[in-house]
């Protein structure tokens, strides 16, 4: 029997290489002007990228490593920015959870491509706030907190009998009292000591900067692209 071929175009190569990125006119950044603190950087560009509209602004990849080494990453919401630093959040039993509970370490990229733009944070992670996760797992849909009350974000869903049960159970509980906290939900705090920015720049190099923290004073320096 003739085996299906696994990819339907034997072109990717050429289909990918024809495809346009960092598009229409984009300035760059001015590295003369940096900011003291490089938050306030990633707040004129998020703020930037929302007010022209751009999709999900606040959508970022979170890179995690665990106790062996192994990394993972994936999308969430960035939920908050405060004075120093950036927060997310999710459930301290899923594998991120667990990878940030044994290594409190973390790197967070955002990316507005109509902007041209990309920022890199890492940092350590912590969850200071019960009232603060609470908070944020009630401004969560109904949906998203039933599933979240079930608790097995990331575990193998094999039984939907058992899938249904736990939800209706997980909706009752919902119903009984709407202020019920899932408890693993955390709002974790990610407080960077290094930011990096990268700005494309039509016609000519692209800029990039990084700051690095020491105590509470941020150094820029400049970096080749
Ligand atoms: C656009 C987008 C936003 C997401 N936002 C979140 C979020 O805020 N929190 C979260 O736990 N998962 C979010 N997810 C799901 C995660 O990407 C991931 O699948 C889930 O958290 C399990 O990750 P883990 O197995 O590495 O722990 C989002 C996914 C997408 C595509």
């Amino acid at each position: 029997m003739a085996e299906e071929p696994v990819l339907q175009h034997g072109d990717w190569r050429r289909r990918l290489r024809a495809l346009p990125v960092l598009e229409g006119r984009l300035d760059g950044l001015d590295v003369a002007a940096l900011p003291a603190h490089p938050l306030s950087l990633l707040e004129e560009w998020l703020s930037a990228a929302i007010d022209d509209g751009l999709p999900q602004p606040h959508v970022a990849a979170l890179a995690t490593a665990g106790a062996d080494g192994a990394v993972a990453n994936r999308m969430l919401i960035v939920k908050d920015l405060t004075a120093d630093a950036v927060w997310f959040s999710s459930s301290a039993r899923s594998p991120k959870g667990v990878d940030l509970a044994a290594n409190p370490r973390a790197a967070l990229t955002l990316y507005w491509r109509e902007h041209g733009r990309q920022v890199r944070l890492s940092g350590t992670v912590d969850a200071p706030s019960t009232e603060v996760s609470a908070a944020d797992f009630r401004e969560r849909s109904t949906f998203a907190r039933r599933e979240m009350l079930v608790d097995r974000q990331s575990s193998p869903r094999t039984d939907e009998a058992e899938a249904a049960r736990l939800l209706e159970s997980a909706q009752t509980a919902l119903d009984a009292d709407p202020e019920i906290v899932a408890p693993s939900w955390r709002a974790y705090r990610l407080t960077p000591d290094r930011m990096e920015f990268w700005a494309a720049a039509t016609g000519r190099a692209h800029d990039r900067v990084a700051a690095t923290r020491s105590g509470e004073t941020w150094h820029w320096e400049r970096l080749w692209t």
